[in-house]
Order: C-alpha cells, then structure tokens, then sequence
C-alpha cells in the first residue's frame, strides 16, 4: 500500500471453517450472558435502576436481550453540564493524543469483534456477515477519522506576507448531542461520536432504544482506552422524551443525527431557535432516510442485476438506509427480469439472524412488524402483487413483498418503508426511468444497470443520489472509498467517511500576528 493510503479493516471470512466454528462460539456463549443491564452513565455516576425497557431478540421473541434503563430529563440536564466543563478540558488536549485515542479504541474494537457482532445478531437480529461489516465499519471510521483529523484539523499557515504570520486553527465547538439509529448499531454511532471527539468535543451519546446494549458495548469500551467519563457520556432513553432536552439545552453546541426524516426535521427545528443563555449557534448534522431506486437498462446483464437487487432490496430485511426499495426496468426486458426476480425472490430462506443458514431475517421490532404488515395491505389495494412470500412464526418476520404500479404517485412509491417490500415499474426505456428516479424527495443511494457507455454518462450527469453505483447495488458503502450521504430531504451534512466530514465539528480561528 501506497504511504498514507487508507486501508479498510477487513470482513471475516465465513468460508473458512475455523472463522464459521469461532463466530459460532461467540453467538452460543453470548446467548447465555442474556439479559444484560444496560445503565445510565452520567460522569462517572452510574445508575443501573429505575425505569427500563426491556429488549426483546427480533428472531426469537422468547429471548430478553436486554434490560435497558431509561435516562430521565433531569439527569440530561446534569450530563450537559458536566459535558460543558468536560469540554473546557478536552479541547486543549493535544490533537496526536486525540488521534492515538481513537487508534487504540479501533484496535480494542478490533480484539472484540466477534463478540460486538454476535451481540448485534440477537440484539438487531443482524445477519452474521452484515454484522461483522457493521464492526469493520465502527473500526474504519475510528482510523480514518484519527486519519483525516491529523491532515484537516492541524493548524495550516495562510498567506505569505512579509511581516505579517496568519495561521488558522481548528478548535473543538462543545458538548455535541450524539443521536443514532438502531440499523447499523455500532458503526454509525461510533462514527459520528469519534469525529466529534477528535475534533475536540466531549460527547453524549443518546443510542436508539432498540440497540441500546450494542452502543453500551461501545461506550465501555471507550472508557477502557482512556476516555473519560465526564467527555463521553450514556444516556439510554427514549428519543421522544429525553431528545428535545439535549436538543434544546443552551449548552450544547450541536447535534450530530442519523435517523429518519421526520425527527430529523424536528430536530433542525428545534435546534435552530436560540434559548436564553445558549453558548454556541448549533450546529446539526442530519443524516435521514432514502427512497432508492435502480434502473435496469435493456441490456443490463441480468444475472448481476438480479442477484444485486436481492442483496440491496432485501439484505437485512430491506433495512439499510441504502436498500433499494424501487426499480425502473425498460420494457423490453420488464417481463423477463421481473420473472427472475420473483424467482430469486422465493430462494431466500427466512430464520433468526443469529443462525447462518437463513438468508432472510426479522425486523427490528414488534412496532415494525406491525407497521410493515398494515403496510403490505396498503398497498394490495393499489397495486398488483409479484409475490409476498409467507412469514416465520415466533418473532418479527415480515414476508418479502414484491409489487408492481404504473405511477409514482403512491406511498409505495413514495415513503420509505424500511423493511423487505418492493415495487417495480415498467419504463419506456432507460431516460424514462431517469425522470422517474428523480422525482423522489430523496437522494441518497441509486444504482444503475446498463451496458450503454451513453446512458451511464446519462446517470453520472443527472441522477440525482449522494451514492450511485454503476453495475453495483447500491448498498455496502465503504468507509474512505465510498463517503456516504445523501441530500435533498435524505441529509445535510458532510458524507460521513469522507473528507471534510471533521469540519462539520469545529470552530476555525484565524490568528494574524505582525511579525
Ligand atoms: P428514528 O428517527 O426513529 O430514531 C433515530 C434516533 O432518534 C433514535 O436514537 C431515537 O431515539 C431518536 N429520537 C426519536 N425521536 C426523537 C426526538 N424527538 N428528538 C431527538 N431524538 C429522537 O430512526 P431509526 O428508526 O432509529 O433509524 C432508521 C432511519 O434512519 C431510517 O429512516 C434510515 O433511512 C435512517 N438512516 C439514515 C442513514 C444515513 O446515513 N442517511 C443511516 C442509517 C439510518
Ligand atoms: N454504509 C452503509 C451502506 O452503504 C450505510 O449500506
């Protein structure tokens, strides 16, 4: 490798029989350690009782995974403030010191992986490799990020005046309010947390109530690479109550967000009105949903279209804020790949996440299951169904769905569902299915699947999506190769993994001395 390059961690490799046989181990012991507590830390002050939640396996909903005790607004109130003085302390600590810290949580990360993934299979019932992919990511974004802060975030002399010495600096903002979502349970919490915390931020982390004990397994961590109690804070909770808090609270600076349109908006709201008292303007990095679409031209090779919509449309039960949830197929090929789609479809294997063989597994929750069941039904009464495959009992499985309509005007369309349901529609040809990709409110992930070196360009000019992917499906993004983030009402900030992602997290002073 070339000095300087960045390389990512890489996956386990499951056709090994030793590395099959150890995450094995790891999913069977981890299986006996079940409920596990999952505390409030404020500073060092733990609170282990109280009012809690209890966390039920997606896959088994015999298994109580956790029991997660919820923060209260009081005790927000007292994790800012000491994030506050915290963060007096934190930014004048060197930037190397910063960097090294997220290396050795990177190599902690790293020791533990099998363990930090076999949690995630029952907690989010994450398939295993998905799993493990989650875990390099968390470790990717440590790296880079100790990476990049060290290139972006030194003092860099301006200008060359006789006379004169202009240096800029890069100085931490405060307490950053760290909000994620429960779908990639380690990486994107960890990801934004770190990039705060090098940029010279204290932190507090508010996990999603459904993957509270992943980010507990984070946070633990954290603090046994050095990290003190008073810069990195845990509080549990649920977003709706303890949210605005943090959000509104006059000494926190910003809020760094990944989560789905609607509180995404709440929270640009709130932050944007000035309470009495408030420190710093707040800033938001707001990371939300997509409603991605592929267009299969009429010469795309289909065996890889077919085989790449499976994986991104229903890879983590259609989960992934980069799924595919819409195709646009021309129509001199609609019949043909929707016949082999459907047939793709009915070889996926539903079962718990935590066991290997299944191809397909539950939903996060209870409240999904049911949200995406009323959904499927929905959806019947405007469109024609490809397939609905049938749903295991015993936990939250939802069946995969495959619809087709004539118009973008429904919620099929439309909304994201979050789940293993998809449309397709038929397109006069590959311009057509362009227009039609376009109309979305969204723009994060797209594909396309064409051999015409022409309607590539086409897509690479006007599809309109922070990620696209040639060939490819459109999800899996990659850390440093492919920074990740959408725009129009999927996002508003820096792409995560990616340069200049660090200077959504300081304020830059410039310093002119006459020499
Ligand atoms: P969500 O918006 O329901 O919850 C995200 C977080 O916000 C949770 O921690 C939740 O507790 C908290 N929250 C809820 N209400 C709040 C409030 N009023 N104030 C403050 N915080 C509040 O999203 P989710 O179900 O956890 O995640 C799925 C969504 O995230 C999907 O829309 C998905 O597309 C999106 N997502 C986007 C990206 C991206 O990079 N663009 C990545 C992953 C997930
Ligand atoms: N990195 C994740 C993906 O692209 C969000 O699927």
């Amino acid at each position: 490798a070339k000095e300087n390059e960045f390389i990512n961690c890489s996956y386990l490799d499951f056709t090994n029989e030793k590395v099959r046989r150890s995450f094995k181990d790891a999913v069977e012991s981890i299986k006996t350690t079940f409920p596990q507590k999952v505390p409030v830390f404020i500073g060092a002050n733990k609170r282990d009782n109280g009012a809690s939640l209890k966390r039920i396996c997606p896959s088994n909903n015999s298994i109580e995974v956790a029991k997660v005790v919820l923060a209260t607004t009081n005790e927000c109130e007292d994790a800012v403030k000491i994030s506050y003085s915290a963060f007096l302390k934190w930014q004048k600590v060197p930037l190397e010191r910063r960097c090294l810290m997220l290396e050795n949580l990177a190599q902690k990360l790293q020791d533990d992986r099998l363990y930090l993934a076999a949690l995630q299979t029952y907690e989010v019932a994450k398939p295993w490799a998905d799993a493990d992919a989650d875990v390099a990511e968390a470790i990717d974004f440590c790296r880079y990020y100790a990476k990049q802060a060290r290139i972006e975030l030194s003092p860099k002399k301006q200008g060359n005046m006789f006379g004169e010495e202009n240096w800029l600096k890069f100085n931490g903002r405060g307490p950053t309010v760290v909000i994620a979502p429960w779908n990639f349970p380690l990486a994107i919490l960890c990801g934004m947390s770190v990039a705060a915390l090098v940029s010279g931020n204290s932190i507090i982390m508010k996990p999603a109530e459904q993957s509270s004990l992943t980010a507990y397994a984070l946070y633990e961590r954290m603090v046994e690479v050095g990290f003190e109690q008073d810069v990195v804070q845990f509080l549990p909770g649920i977003g709706e109550d303890i949210g605005p808090c943090l959000v509104n609270h006059p000494l926190t600076s910003q809020i760094a967000f990944t989560g789905s349109k609607d509180v995404g908006h709440q929270i640009v709201k709130q932050a944007a009105i000035v309470q009495k008292n408030q420190v710093q303007m707040k800033r938001v990095v707001c990371e939300m949903g997509g409603k991605n679409a592929t267009i299969i031209d009429d010469d795309a090779d289909l065996d890889e279209a077919v085989l790449a919509i499976i994986k991104s449309a229903f890879g983590y039960a259609g989960q992934k804020c980069s799924a595919c949830s819409l195709v646009f197929v021309a129509q001199k090929i609609y019949e043909t790949f929707a016949l082999r789609l459907v047939e793709a479809c009915k070889s996926l294997d539903m079962g718990p996440a935590h066991h290997p063989q299944y191809t397909l597994g539950p939903v996060v929750d209870i409240d999904a299951q049911k949200r995406l069941l009323k959904e499927i039904e929905n959806v019947k009464s405007y469109a024609q169904t490809l397939y609905i495959g049938s749903a295991k009992e015993g936990g939250c499985y939802v069946p995969p769905a495959i619809f087709t309509v004539d118009n973008t005007k429904n919620n099929l369309m439309k909304k994201e569902f979050f789940g293993p349901i998809l449309a397709i529609m038929k397109v006069r040809d590959f311009k057509e299915g362009l227009q039609m990709v376009n109309e979305s409110e969204f723009a994060l992930t797209g594909a396309v699947f064409s051999r015409s070196p022409s309607n590539i360009e086409l897509a690479k000019n006007n599809f309109s999506v922070g990620n696209l992917y040639i060939n490819q499906k459109s999800t899996g993004a990659l850390v440093a190769r492919q920074p990740f983030g959408g725009f129009k009402m999927s996002g508003m900030g820096i792409k995560a993994g990616g340069p200049g992602y660090l200077l959504q997290f300081v304020d830059l002073k410039c310093i002119t001395e006459n020499t």
